[in-house]
């Protein structure tokens, strides 16, 4: 069913909503599957909302992918499903045993499959407004645990960080395992966010790693080791405010990166166009093979390498800046 994309909710009634950002990882991915540090930070020019209105009699609970125009009866449907399961642990965590007669319509502006973390926000967003529709709002540790067990389903082992991002709001600084901690941003700077059109395969790209790390531990365990060292580096530029000094340590994360198997000849050319055209540094972002990769900018470099990223076959490319205040 079609709905418009800007008249919510449908009804005119609205009972509850939420929303979450995108997410990038600055450094440290892969690594952070074991146990190294990695640090990420929202991005807030893309978002997933959900809005909760009361459903048509005898409709149920209804949720409403709106931009991919599909609507699943939460009664009956595949548990597995990431929507269903995101609503069911909501409901169950703020004790609605019975499903209540509500609408869920959710959408998102931020690319699928980017490795934007669009699978973690629209659980998030959903989460939330089914909790704000029942006024009982979820801490952040209870949503973020929530947010996990979806994207356990999309990815098997994810190490948390994506969830943390999302629901926390804040640059977050992750080990696995432990409650994640933010970080201050001495001074804000700016990042091309380039697209490959690619869709990022994390699953696979997360069990090739493994794979290969069983197969040569010792090797796999010190490029993990040197990515950890990046990421303590950069934490300390970035709350420093010496954001300048990011852009070596950018390409030497992308490098590792490549040598752990992670990369693609698109990533590797984006990568190239952007410093030529005068970007700081480099990287891939997320899981690799495809998805994203973020360039270090600034307010006057940031044309010319858009520009050369999309000249260099990026599909879309935002500018974000990390650390500006927000609202
Ligand atoms: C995916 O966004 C980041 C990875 O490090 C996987 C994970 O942390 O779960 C590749």
């Amino acid at each position: 069913m079609h709905h418009q994309s800007t008249d919510l909710p449908t009804s005119g009634v609205l009972l509850g909503k939420g929303q979450a950002p995108g997410k990038v990882i600055l450094f440290g991915e892969h690594a952070v599957v074991y146990g190294r540090p990695a640090l990420a930070v929202p991005v807030t020019q893309v978002r997933a909302e959900a809005f909760v209105e009361p459903a048509a009699p005898g409709e149920g609970l209804l949720l409403v992918a709106q931009d991919l125009r599909e609507e699943i009866r939460f009664e009956g449907a595949p548990l597995h499903h990431p929507l269903v399961l995101a609503a069911r642990l909501t409901l169950a965590k703020i004790g609605l045993t019975e499903p209540p007669p509500w609408r869920v319509v959710v959408r998102s502006s931020i690319p699928i499959a980017s490795g934007l973390g669009s699978g973690a926000a629209v659980s998030t967003a959903i989460a939330r407004a089914l909790a704000d529709a029942a006024g009982q709002p979820l801490s952040l540790s209870a949503l973020s645990a929530i947010v996990y067990e979806v994207e356990v389903l999309h990815h098997g082992t994810p190490s948390g960080i994506d969830n943390s991002v999302i629901c926390y709001e804040q640059p977050v600084y992750f080990v696995r395992g432990q409650p994640p901690r933010t970080f201050s941003i001495g001074r804000p700077f700016m990042l091309a966010i380039a697209y490959t059109g690619i869709p990022s395969p994390t699953r696979d790209a997360v069990a090739d790693v493994r794979r290969a790390w069983e197969r040569e531990t010792a090797r796999f365990d010190a490029l993990f080791d040197r990515i950890a060292a990046i990421v303590q580096q950069a934490q300390s530029a970035i709350t420093g405010g010496i954001p300048g000094s990011l852009g070596l340590l950018m390409d030497e994360n992308h490098a590792l990166l490549r040598e752990i198997g992670v990369s693609a000849p698109a990533l590797d050319v984006l990568a190239d166009a952007a410093r030529r055209a005068g970007a700081g540094g480099a990287k891939l972002s997320g899981a690799g093979r495809g998805g994203n990769l973020i360039a270090l900018v600034t307010a006057e470099t940031q044309e010319a390498v858009a520009a050369a990223l999309r000249a260099a076959g990026a599909v879309d490319v935002i500018a974000t800046s990390v650390g500006e205040p927000q609202r």
